[in-house]
């Protein structure tokens, strides 16, 4: 089977066409990485190899006088060495547009639902963009609705913020990933799913975000099995395709599954290139990508780009490095905890643990003061959760656990809530002003 056309640009194809054709020929392959003599061609630009028969694409990663470095966008395999190889004159070329609403794509932005194909309903434009100036950004100010109690009340988040959310393996962060796409108010939904299982990645678009999730919604696809560039450009082609939404005033969500795996991409990449293993084997290249992926979301100087990205702690050791970093760049983290998870408390948020930056930028004083208080209350549950646990708890001795203990059911209910329910934000402050007005 041969793989779908690069998606070129009418402009882009003319000028191709127009240029002398120049072949060079494969002289190596090692690893993730091949040599090309003959062509020259410059870093961040696509080579085509086999253009007649079997066509791959790989991207430069290094020049030298007469000799290029490339990483393949797929498998290597019946690759030989004197291949043709052909310069394709441009990096890798991006999709963007309302076209592409309720489309799934590949991780380099190529359909794979057996829709109708993009050609001309959509602009193509380069995967490198300029990240808005700081000075430029408009602030965080307006709240986004994810449709979760627990959240919009007491880890409020704000048009153009950017959230982790931090949880162990099978704790439910896809689950809420896909609770918030079909709650949240956003005008548009762009969803990276990176690294994923295969089998999931069908399960999460029929079973969790449906055909009405789905409308509003663009989903790019690099599942495990693909090669570690292409999952890690998957999760730049997301954020483009993001960031050209935002840049016409959109409020975009972006949620990214997970930034874990596209580190992990960036781990192998790196290493394959021949980087030193820094930090617990993962490679320099890896925390200088975090930011820049990261960064690229949040407001513009028009509309804004809220992202949510779930972060796998592994052994649920949440200062792994990957999840320190994380920590350290964005404005807000949801912990999700195994405790609540296997009692069958869900969203399994540890509310006292997550903490949103722009809380108070977001929410009117008197809803903050009684969000306050729940987590007084909660606070105070926790801190003789153990006395009470051995019996040693005497009710009377202080007010503040009594009245905690009292209102404890009331809590539960509103802060679990089915997978299929979302409620609107008004609905959950006023839920939560009746427990603690009660
Ligand atoms: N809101 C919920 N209601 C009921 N069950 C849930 C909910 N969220 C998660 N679960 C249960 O937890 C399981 C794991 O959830 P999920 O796949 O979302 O976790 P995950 O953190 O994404 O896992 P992984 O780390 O493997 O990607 C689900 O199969 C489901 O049984
Ligand atoms: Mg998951």
């Amino acid at each position: 089977m041969t793989p779908p056309a690069l998606p070129l640009s009418l402009l882009t194809r003319a000028r191709a066409a127009a240029s002398p054709q120049v072949t060079g020929v494969v002289t190596g392959a090692m690893g993730l990485t091949l040599t090309v003599d003959g062509i020259a061609a410059a870093v961040g630009d696509l080579v085509e190899i086999n253009p007649a028969t079997r066509p791959l694409l790989a991207e430069v990663v290094a020049v030298g006088r007469d000799r290029l470095t490339c990483m393949p966008l797929g498998t290597l395999s019946g690759v030989h060495a004197g291949a043709p190889v052909r310069a394709t004159g441009m990096p890798l070329q991006v999709p963007v547009g309302e076209a592409l609403l309720g489309r799934v794509l590949d991780g380099l932005g190529r359909p794979v639902d057996g829709g109708p194909p993009l050609a001309s309903r959509v602009s193509w434009v380069d995967l490198a963009s300029e990240t808005p100036h700081a000075l430029s950004r408009t602030r965080v100010e307006e709240p986004l609705t994810f449709g979760v109690r627990a959240l919009d009340t007491l880890v409020p988040c704000g048009k153009g913020q950017r959230l982790g959310i931090f949880a162990g393996s099978g704790v439910g962060k896809s689950s809420l990933l896909a609770q918030i796409t079909r709650g949240t108010d956003a005008d548009v939904r762009v969803i990276g799913l990176i690294g994923e299982r295969g089998r999931e990645v069908r399960e999460f678009l029929e079973e969790n975000l449906g055909p009405e999730g789905m409308a509003r919604t663009v989903v790019v696809v690099a599942t495990s099995d693909e090669p570690p560039l292409v999952r890690l450009k998957a999760a730049f082609v997301a954020t483009r395709i993001a960031e050209a939404f935002r840049d016409q005033g959109r409020d975009v969500l972006l949620l990214m599954d997970s930034i874990t795996r596209t580190a992990m991409a960036q781990r192998e990449v790196g290493l394959s290139a021949g980087e030193p293993p820094a930090t617990r084997g993962y490679p320099p290249s890896v925390f200088a990508m975090m930011p820049q992926l990261l960064e690229k979301a949040g407001t513009g100087a028009v509309g804004s780009i809220t992202g949510l990205y779930t972060v796998l702690v592994e052994g649920d050791d949440h200062n792994e490095p990957i999840a320190d970093t994380a920590r350290s760049i964005l404005d807000g983290h949801i912990v999700l905890t195994r405790k609540l998870a296997t009692v069958g408390h869900f969203p399994a948020i540890d509310v006292l643990e997550s903490i949103s930056r722009v809380a108070t930028a977001v929410v009117p004083p008197p809803q903050m003061a009684d969000a306050r208080e729940i987590r007084r209350l909660m606070g105070a549950l926790r801190d003789v959760k153990e006395l009470i646990e051995i019996g040693a708890y005497q009710a009377g001795s202080d007010p503040l656990v009594d009245r905690a203990r009292d209102l404890a059911p009331q809590i539960e209910a509103f802060l679990q809530q089915p997978m299929g329910e979302s409620t609107p934000t008004p609905e959950a402050w006023a839920w939560l002003q009746r427990i603690v007005r009660s």
